[in-house]
């Protein structure tokens, strides 16, 4: 393995059916004021809101109410959050959603008390927090982004078409992240399954890097094929549990931080997709759908020898009479044909994208080394084109 690196993951996960009766435990630790922010009312439909209002009731907290964060959170949505946090001098963000509730509520624990514009701090300087952090807890009710145990926050500025992700260090992780699979039933069928594309592209997007043997790679090819196979099951019946639990598992471990160990990383697809995220505001697990055939259609002679493993070890491809480049391209033929099964968006037209937006969708894709091949602003283009 490569380099030296160091591992430390502080979130406490809860998992199971019962795993909100943990919740009493962890408020217990926590100070009076409690800020509660969840989406646009699935909580509430689904009686998870019930469920955890009565919980802090009953922990004798002083709750203020944050509703109506959306799918992809704007920096105004970020402003507010913050104006209330401050205001009312919260002690503990609570998180009720999936990832844009759990990754805005990171937004405002270092937005809060940060003395000047925290999108143009964090998200265009890139700098790292030196203000108080408010502590931050979530309740998971989709699976996809890993959120739940990663430092990732993404938020998006309409007005700039920006969509721009900053994972921030261990002190920003959640202090605990609470799953229950069964919450995880009442997703419509495209939010699911854009959520499993969601896992796989961070697998594959850490997976596609580097050449030497790393351990990474092969607990890697276990969750791919953990996935493939769950997710075959969850598309026929979303009320599997075993299915629907072992999406989740794998969601959190694709982006906790693990496989990012001893490997450059890629990122590309998500760098890509969070420019078309920007001028569309699609479903972020539909964005890395679009692009991501021609991109590693592109990318796959760069790195010859992974795509080829990646066709044997997670796809089972036959070897036989067979040339390297064959091998390959066929991997990819079985990951195309699975994501048809699952019903993904496969061109970018589908989401809106129109062919006057692709010069700006390039120029607001950050381009990154980590993968096999450095883009170029053309070539993005000339992958934004295959893709619609
Ligand atoms: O708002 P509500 O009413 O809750 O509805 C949501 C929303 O409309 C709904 N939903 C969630 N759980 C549900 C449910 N509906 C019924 N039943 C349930 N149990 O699903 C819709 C999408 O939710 P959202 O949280 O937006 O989805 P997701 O978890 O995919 O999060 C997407 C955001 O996360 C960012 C994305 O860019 C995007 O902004 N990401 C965060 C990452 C990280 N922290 O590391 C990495 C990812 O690559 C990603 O960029
Ligand atoms: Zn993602």
């Amino acid at each position: 393995m490569l380099g030296t690196f160091v591992y430390n993951n502080p979130t406490r996960i809860y998992f199971g059916e019962e795993a909100l009766d943990s919740l009493s435990t962890e408020l217990a630790a926590v100070g009076n004021k409690v800020l509660l922010a969840y989406g646009g009312g699935s909580i509430v439909k689904s009686g998870l809101y019930n469920q955890v209002t009565e919980i802090l009731k009953k922990c004798g907290k002083e709750v203020f109410e944050l509703p109506g964060v959306m799918p992809n959170p704007t920096v105004e949505k970020l402003y507010e959050g913050c104006e209330m946090a401050r205001s009312n001098h919260v002690d503990f963000i609570l998180a009720v959603g999936g990832g844009s509730v759990c990754d805005y509520a990171k937004a405002v624990s270092v937005s809060a008390w940060c003395e000047e514009d925290p999108w143009e701090k964090y998200y265009l300087r890139m700098e790292d927090v030196d203000n108080k952090i408010i502590p931050v807890g979530c309740i998971l009710t989709m699976a996809g982004t890993g959120s739940e145990m990663n430092g990732g926050a993404v938020i998006t500025n309409p007005k700039e078409n920006k969509k721009i992700g900053h994972v921030f260090g261990a002190n920003v992780f959640p202090k605990f992240s609470i799953l229950n699979p069964k919450w995880t039933y009442t997703l419509p069928q495209n939010q699911m399954v854009a959520g499993i594309y969601d896992i796989m592209n961070h697998i594959t997007e850490q997976y596609f890097s580097g050449t030497d043997d790393n351990t990474t790679d092969y607990i890697a090819e276990g969750l791919m094929r953990s996935l493939i196979h769950s997710s075959r099951i969850a598309i026929k019946n979303p009320q599997d549990y075993e299915a629907r639990s072992n999406i989740m598992w794998t969601a959190t471990w694709a982006l906790n931080t693990l496989l990012a160990k001893g490997k450059a990383t890629d990122w590309m697809v998500h760098m890509i997709g969070q420019s078309v995220g920007a001028y569309t505001n699609a479903t972020h697990g539909m964005t890395l759908s679009a692009v991501s055939m021609a991109y590693y259609r592109f990318i796959c002679p760069y790195g010859l020898g992974k795509f080829k493993r990646f066709a044997t070890e997670v796809w089972d491809v036959p070897t036989e009479g067979k040339t390297d480049e064959e091998i390959a391209a066929e991997g990819l033929n079985r990951m195309e044909d699975w994501m048809k099964e699952l019903g993904l968006v496969m061109h970018l037209s589908q989401l809106g994208v129109t062919e006057d937006m692709l010069e700006g969708i390039a120029q607001g894709s950050f381009i990154l080394d980590g993968g096999y091949r450095r883009l170029n602003q053309q070539e993005i283009i000339q992958i934004l084109k295959a893709s619609m």
